[in-house]
């Protein structure tokens, strides 16, 4: 029997799943586990179930003696110190593909709403009124059918972008680590030099995870080659962007626009941000919709009941440590 400790509310039925397997899982009853709560649930826990806002660094590893797996509830695992998780052969565990249609249908949201100003003009029309249909600005924006997208990391999330820009007769430039002729033919996209493909796109997406190469990808050169009406999207993670540089490219209207899930410093937004109207900004919802999260929550409890018993789970981060310490004594109690 294992000691699993979920560090966040997650369905019940998905606790359930665990207890019925034999094993003994502690949820921490709120949303965002406050360190100290989080240090003491996992001291004698062999798995940490856990949301992207539970930062497991050297300090948790080193609180958790028994740690075996640590399974995050999302596909990026930045939050992660996976350098020590290797170190002690802890097994981790994310949620790859549940959530790419999902998360690229945020991307397009926020592409739409920050483009056709949606939520400007809606608390315009809350606070004055609607005056009648007029012809000529104040309430013009601009077309996202026919523009050019710039999709900045085409993995999974990128693809699906891609594939909803089809749909929107937008030209599709892309840049990834590795050129992808297979995608290029499917999706009728085409690959560009970063520095090209901001300067050429109407709308640029980001779509890669946060490592140490994507950190501050953008920049205040990157954001300085961008044309001024275009607009700059992040489903990513805050940090791929300076977001000082960000605010002071807005204020001085050197791009036309962002729309961000993300932040550098989350839960913190900066307060420039704020006070933009051509900014659009959500609480990091990519992947915030109920099937999602119950197929994120399902993977997550599939996969650590799959390591416990000696089966290698798909969506492992570090197959290179498994089976890690998960074949080791298991907790009696
Ligand atoms: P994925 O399939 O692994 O795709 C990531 C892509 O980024 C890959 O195409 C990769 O390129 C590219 N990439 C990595 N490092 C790069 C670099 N230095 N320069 C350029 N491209 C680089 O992952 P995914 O499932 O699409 O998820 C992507 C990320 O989205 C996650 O890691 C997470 O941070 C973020 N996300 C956010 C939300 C949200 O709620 N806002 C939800 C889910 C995911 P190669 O293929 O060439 O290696
Ligand atoms: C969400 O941000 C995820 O990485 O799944």
């Amino acid at each position: 029997m294992a000691k699993i400790f979920i560090s966040c509310r997650i369905f019940p039925e998905e606790v359930e799943r665990l207890r019925e397997a034999g094993h003994s899982a502690e949820v921490y009853p709120g949303d965002v586990i406050p360190r100290e709560d989080l240090l003491r649930g996992v001291a004698d826990a062999d798995v940490l179930i856990c949301p992207l806002s539970t930062k497991v660094d050297k300090e948790v590893f080193a609180a958790a003696p028994n740690l075996k797996i640590v399974a995050n509830l999302g596909v990026g695992v930045d939050n992660i110190d996976l350098g020590e998780a290797n170190a002690r052969k802890v097994v981790v565990l994310n949620t790859p593909g549940v959530l790419t249609e999902t998360v690229a249908d945020l991307a397009f949201a926020l592409m739409l709403a920050v483009a056709r100003r949606v939520v400007e003009l809606d608390k315009r029309l809350r606070a004055e009124g609607f005056p009648g249909w007029t012809f000529m600005p104040p309430y013009l924006g601009r077309d996202v059918w026919g523009a050019a997208l710039g999709i900045v990391g085409l993995g999974r999330i990128g693809s699906a972008v891609a594939r909803r820009a089809r749909c929107f007769r937008m030209r599709i430039l892309y840049y990834s680590r590795a050129r992808k002729p297979e995608l290029e033919r499917e999706l009728g996209c085409r690959y560009m030099k970063l520095e090209d493909l901001l300067a050429e796109s109407d709308f640029v997406v980001l779509c890669t995870p946060l490592t140490p190469e994507t950190h501050h990808m953008i920049g205040p050169r990157e954001l300085s080659l961008m044309k001024r009406t275009a607009y700059l999207i992040n489903i990513a993670r805050g940090p791929v962007v300076d977001e000082g540089a960000l605010v002071e490219a807005l204020r001085e209207g050197k791009i036309a626009g962002a729309a961000l899930d993300v932040f550098e410093r989350e839960p913190e937004v900066h307060p420039g941000l704020l006070e933009l109207p051509n900014v659009v900004l959500t609480p990091h919802i990519g992947s915030a919709t109920v099937a999602t999260r119950r197929r994120m929550a399902s993977m997550a409890v599939e996969g650590v009941l799959a390591a416990l018993e000696g089966r290698r789970p798909d969506n492992i981060v570090n197959p290179e440590i498994w089976p890690g310490r998960t074949v080791t004594r298991i907790t009696e109690t």
